[in-house]
Parts: C-alpha cells; structure tokens; sequence
C-alpha cells in the first residue's frame, strides 16, 4: 500500500498516525484512504486518455457512502448488483444514467425501480432474465437498454471462488448462444441492444485472459454486425488485481493500451467495471492484540478483529499483509496466528507471520479497501467496526461503529410464551 509510511516507530496512512486513529475511534476500524482511492481511479482514466469510455466502478467491492460520494465527484459510473447499491449510488450523488446493472438475479421490483431511473445499462445474464425485463419494461411502457453478459469460457487463472467466466461458472449467457439470444432480443419492442459484457473473474494477475476474452467477444461482435445488430459497447467487467504479497498484476495503461488496439478498428465504445483495483489498496483493518497464548506447537495472537470483519481468509485463504502499527525493534519476534475472538477454527486474519507482539498492540492488515467491510457480519453478535476515511493530516468517520440497539433492531420478543 502506497500511502502507507513510516515516521519515526509508527505507521501512518497519508499524514495520519494509525496510532492516532486507534486512541481516537477504537479497534477494530477499517481505515481508507482518499488519495490512494483518488489515484487509482485516475490510472484508469489516464489511461483511457480521450478514448470514448466509462469507469463504472463495481460497488461491490467497497459500497460506503462516502466512497461513493468521492468516486462520484471524479467523475466515476457505476457498476451495481442490487437495489440496495443502487439506492447508495443516488443517495452519494450518483446519476442514474451513469449506472450499469449486473448479476444473475434480479427482482422485478428492482428492475421496475431502475427502469423508472433510467439506468444507462442492464448486463443481462439468462434468457429468464431477458423475458421478465422484457416484459416489465413493456408494462411500464419504457425501453431498458441491454448487453448480455457472455461468458466466453477462459480460464482466469485466480481463486475458484472468484473464477467467473468459465462454462462451469453460474455467470452470463454461454458464448454459443449468445447470436442466437440477441436475435431474439433484437424482436423485442422494449429492449434496446447497446453492448456486449462479460467479466471473467477477480484477482487477475495475467492480462492474457483478458485478451483471451476479448478476442472471443470481438468474432460475437462480428457476428452479430452480419445479423444486422450493432453493437455500441463492449464491457469488460473488472478483475485486474492488486498486490496483496508479491503479485505482479497488469499495469492499467498495458493493459488498456492493448485493449484500446485492438476495438478501435470497430469504434467501440469501452466500458470497464473496476473494484478492487479501485480501493483494494486504499484501506486496512485496524486491530488491537487482546491475548498472547505461546504454545508448543502454535503461538495464538488473539486479536479484536475477526472473521466477521474480514472473511477474505477464511473464505479464499487470502493472504494480506500485516504491520506492527508502533514498531518496536527491541521486541524479540515469534511466530504467530493471528486469531480472531469468534468460535470458530477459521476465524483467522493471517497465519505463521513473523512478529513482535505483545498484549495491547496494535496491527494493520493492509489491503482491505476491497470486499472487507462490505462482507463483514454480525456473527457472534459482534458489531460492524466503523469506517474512517483519511485525507491528509485528518480523518473523517464515514461509518460509526455498530452499537447492540443496531444489532437487534428489527427483533421482536414473543409476547405469550
Ligand atoms: C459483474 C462484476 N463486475 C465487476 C466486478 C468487480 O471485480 P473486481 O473487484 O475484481 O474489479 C465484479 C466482481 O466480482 C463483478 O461480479
């Protein structure tokens, strides 16, 4: 993480004290930066260059408000997968028409509330899908403009839980099929073809899937121009990576610069859904070491942050770096679990890491910008942690720590019993 340095024995996040931010707003807290979010969009808008396209970021991968309201001010679209994000985009100052909407699954009623908006573009996923935006869209007299989203069967190369574009995947319209359901699509009087999408999966580190897909969504685009169907845009999802330890993902210009190559020709416009390339490495979880328990075959860290606030460890097995927030080089290191307080033998943060720890201590683990907070739970009754956006020397809490009246809100006790 860029914005992350060392001043003297402690960590700071731009020209915030991590410390800091810990005596001010607690641990466990999830800590953003708004430079390094700032800057990462910018990769992808410089290179863009004046290339006619979009940067919808995929809300998914960090949906806080005040994210939101940033990326909106830049000038940023949006990808979303549900109402919900759709609702957050409007309340950060988002338009609807710079909204793009995929997923495999969505409601009438939600399809109804973006029809009424006029989103830019719903990415659709299943021929059911096609025939109930369809005829919601008849219903209330609109016409909702439409890219299916192909899955064009190439192997991403990264976590299978995170792999989206093989045939195997629930994601997107076979490739196979794909001429055949935009004929169709093509017959129907309140559908409006604009593009072609497909999102091969998340954590990339090799463009050549990439490229892969794309050349295969380059002979559909082909094909469907001899069907008498013009295609507008081609959408290439997201997936570029970030380094977590010691990947080596694509740098944005190479890769837009090959892309841009090889749509020109076509005049294409390029519409991109960026998440965690955006904001992966513009967060961290903040956490504080509650209990030290040395074994003879571990050394357990027990810390106050969990698998509810990061699942991305027990989920993916994802490795994300740790830092000592004060380093002391006194301190002898040991080799540690760092574990979390809920009861369970996955709720872990990081695994066999070489540090010097005592009780009290704070840590950092780095690069949880991107599906961190959105994932966290309530399991084990545990409150969400706040979110802090730094800028500079200050810092901003974008979210407050849950309290027990947010966690049982909405609960009812039986009245007879
Ligand atoms: C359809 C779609 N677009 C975009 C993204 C964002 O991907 P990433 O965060 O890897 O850029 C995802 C994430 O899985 C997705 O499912």
């Amino acid at each position: 993480m860029q914005e992350i340095t060392q001043q003297g024995n402690e960590l700071y996040l731009e020209n915030t004290s991590l410390n800091g931010i810990a005596n001010q707003y607690g641990t466990p807290s999830y800590v953003y930066s708004k430079a390094a979010i700032t800057d990462s969009y910018h990769a992808y808008t410089k290179a863009l260059g004046d290339y006619p396209g979009k940067i919808c970021y995929a809300v998914k991968a960090n949906s806080n408000l005040a994210i939101l309201q940033i990326l909106a001010a830049l000038g940023a679209h949006f990808d979303i997968v549900s109402g919900g994000e759709l609702e957050r985009v409007l309340r950060a100052g988002g338009a609807a028409n710079q909204i793009i909407f995929s997923g495999v699954g969505k409601s009438k009623a939600e399809m109804e509330r973006a029809l009424e908006l006029g989103i830019a573009c719903f990415n659709v996923e299943s021929e059911a899908e096609l025939v109930t935006l369809s005829a919601v869209a008849e219903k209330m007299n609109k016409q909702a403009n439409i890219s299916l989203r192909v899955n064009p069967d190439v192997d991403a190369n990264t976590h299978p839980y995170i792999s989206t574009g093989l045939k195997e995947n629930k994601f997107g319209i076979a490739i196979d099929d794909a001429v055949r359901i935009y004929s169709w699509a093509n017959t129907l009087p309140n559908i409006n073809i604009v593009g072609v999408d497909c999102h091969i999966g998340s954590q990339l580190t090799d463009i050549t899937p990439f490229l892969d897909a794309l050349d295969r969504l380059l002979i559909l685009i082909d094909q469907l121009q001899e069907a008498e169907i013009t295609i507008q845009h081609i959408d290439l999802g997201g997936g570029i990576g970030v380094v977590y330890r010691d990947e080596t993902p694509p740098a944005i210009d190479t890769y837009l610069a090959k892309v841009k190559e090889k749509i020109a020709p076509r005049g294409l416009e390029l519409v991109l859904e960026p998440g965690r390339s955006i904001v992966g490495n513009a967060g961290l979880l903040l956490t504080e070491v509650m209990y030290l328990k040395p074994g003879e075959h571990k050394n357990f860290a027990v810390v106050d942050a969990a698998m509810n606030d990061n699942i991305r460890p027990a989920l993916y097995q994802a490795w994300q770096d740790l830092k000592p927030v004060v380093v002391d080089s006194e301190e002898q290191t040991l080799t540690w679990d760092i574990v979390g307080p809920i009861c369970e033998t996955s709720d872990f943060l990081a695994k066999e890491r070489e540090l010097a720890l005592k009780q009290g201590d704070r840590l950092a683990l780095l690069s949880s910008g991107a599906y961190g907070f959105v994932m966290a739970s309530n399991y084990n009754t545990r409150n969400r942690a706040p979110e802090i956006l730094v800028d500079g020397d200050k810092s901003y809490l974008i979210r407050e720590r849950e309290s027990f009246a947010d966690l049982i809100r909405g609960e009812h006790l039986l009245e007879n019993i």
